[in-house]
């Protein structure tokens, strides 16, 4: 039935395969707070623990009572869902609110204009174009003083100052050439300087999304490469190198020449230009693996940036919206941003929207003009994420407090079975309800079964298959990091749930401490 009159599936139906190897390609038909159902072949309905929760975009839970009533109310009232070029009193109500929860959890008070997407690399986009587009602007102005600087030399030369020597030579030029010459070659060499391309920076592990810009902030080769030729670079800095980004900057630094008079002298100096267009960096690595960015490393991003007025882009779009037990896991390690994205849990599980959040000191009217989609800020999901936000704001942060302590428990839960089995449980990280297991990779382990699987790089998706197979529970490795289980699950999370996860966790690190490939990898 669904492969239509031609036989076969179309819809990224090689995924589909890859999934049904590892055992995990089950079709659910229900779907409410922590819990997927499927039915089985009896027609009867399988309940499963989610603790993927939507890639982090279920804060809430699945059907949120509350989000779907909202949702249905909306959409009975007839409510404007597409009137683009009209006033969007909604938009501007989520972007009044979600300043207001920024400015109380940093302290700051400085605005946050809003720029809505649809989906978080979308943001990402949208950030990384408006901070182009002021980078274009900040050069522009350089230029424009340069000219200006290169005018009067001129008149300076003509009313008899003398060029230094040593100016011909920056420039390539001779001294016989006179003071036009020597413009000539400024223009033409700052005109080449100016025309290359800009240079992001990030972590190592980071993940921004697989649209052409984003793919090449995010760090894994297999997604980034084949697209390399298609968008502007990234310089990925290694998080446990307290220098490296300092090092990275001083050897990407661009200069532009500047001709001064002064004093009936002309000289050449070399003046820095931004070339970095912005550092782009989660709080919490998500997709690379639950990796917390260290308050240290945070310092030194904000100290470099400062110094060579690079933009600071926080992408909370997995780590944001509550669940790190904050509303920004950055206010956590006094993390401060230029440019914030938010997306995932921003649609309450119900909606797909995105923002990006841009401080006012940086804000570029021009934007608006130039950046849009049919879809953004449009009234249904703007509404479904002011009712979201609502209910995370909702008796006093109760849902921040509910994403910590929940969290702390599965934490303390998975450190006792990495105490208990630590040749099979290499690490347990995370923050909030943003939790990863990470299993030794098993090559030397006796069983062939599980060697084969470790070594095609799948034990993670294996014990996928046997946790959903054997446990009904649905939990599955990042993708750029493929020994690492991470759970996102909902604000719900209950303590029946929680020692469902933690028998079933320990009867797989009984099997692979056991080396027991026959009843671990799904047949
Ligand atoms: N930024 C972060 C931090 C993300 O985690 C993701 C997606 C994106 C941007 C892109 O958002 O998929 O809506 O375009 N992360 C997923 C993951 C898919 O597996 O962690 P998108």
């Amino acid at each position: 039935a669904n492969t239509g009159s031609t036989g076969i599936k179309l819809a990224e139906p090689h995924l589909e395969d890859v999934l049904s190897s590892a055992g995990i390609n089950v079709e659910y038909t229900r779907a409410e707070r922590n819990t997927l159902y499927y039915r089985d072949q009896d027609g009867q309905e399988v309940p499963v623990l989610d603790l993927v929760g939507g890639f982090g975009s279920l804060i809430l839970g699945h059907n949120d009572p509350e989000i779907v009533a909202h949702a249905r109310e909306l959409l009975a009232a007839g409510t404007p869902i597409h009137a683009q070029f009209s006033p969007h009193p909604h938009a501007n109500r989520v972007a009044a609110e979600l300043n207001r929860v920024i400015h109380r959890e940093t302290g700051d008070s400085e605005p946050y204009f809003a720029v809505f997407a649809n989906s978080g690399a979308e943001a990402v986009e949208a950030a990384v174009k408006h901070a182009e587009l002021d980078r274009g602007l900040r050069l522009a102005a350089l230029a424009e003083e340069l000219a200006a600087h290169r005018e009067s030399a001129r008149e300076a030369v003509a009313a008899g100052a003398t060029v230094r020597a040593d100016a011909f030579e920056t420039a390539g030029t001779a001294p016989e050439d006179g003071i036009e010459g020597l413009i000539e070659a400024v223009e033409r060499s700052n005109d080449r300087r100016l025309a290359r391309p800009p240079l992001f920076l990030a972590p190592e592990g980071a993940f921004h999304g697989k649209l052409m810009g984003s793919v090449q902030l995010t760090h894994n080769e297999a997604f980034r490469l084949p697209f390399s030729a298609l968008a502007a670079q990234t310089r990925f800095i290694p998080v446990d190198q307290p220098d490296a980004l300092a090092k990275t900057v001083r050897e990407e630094r661009a200069v532009i020449l500047d001709l001064v008079a002064e004093d009936g002298t002309v000289s050449l100096t070399e003046r820095p230009f931004p070339l970095f267009c912005a550092f782009v960096l989660e709080p919490i690595q998500g997709e690379g693996g639950i990796k917390v960015i260290g308050e240290e490393f945070a310092r030194e991003v904000q100290r470099v940036c400062r110094e060579i007025d690079c933009p600071v882009v926080v992408d909370e779009i997995q780590s944001g919206m509550g669940r790190s037990g904050a509303f920004l896991a950055s206010s956590l390690i006094g993390l401060r941003a230029d440019y914030y994205t938010l997306a995932k849990s921003l649609g309450g599980g119900v909606a797909k929207t995105s923002v990006a959040l841009i401080r006012q000191g940086r804000y570029r009217k021009e934007f608006e003009l130039v950046h849009s989609s049919t879809f953004a800020k449009d009234g249904f999901s703007s509404q479904i994420a002011l009712k979201t936000l609502q209910l995370l704001e909702a008796d006093d942060g109760r849902a921040y407090r509910l994403a910590r302590e929940r969290g702390e428990k599965l934490l303390s839960v998975l450190e006792l079975i990495r105490a208990d089995f630590p040749e099979v449980v290499k690490d347990v990280r995370g923050r909030g309800l943003m939790l990863g297991i990470e299993f030794h990779d098993q090559a030397e382990t006796t069983s062939p079964e599980i060697r084969a699987v470790a070594e095609a790089g799948f034990l993670g998706y294996v014990i996928s298959g046997h946790l959903l197979n054997e446990h009904r529970i649905r939990v599955f490795p990042t993708g750029s990091s493929v020994n690492t289980l991470r759970m996102e699950p909902s604000i719900h999370l209950d303590d029946e749930e929680i020692e469902r996860i933690r028998q079933a966790l320990r009867a797989v690190c009984r099997l692979i401490r056991d080396q027991d490939g026959g009843r671990l990898v799904h047949a």
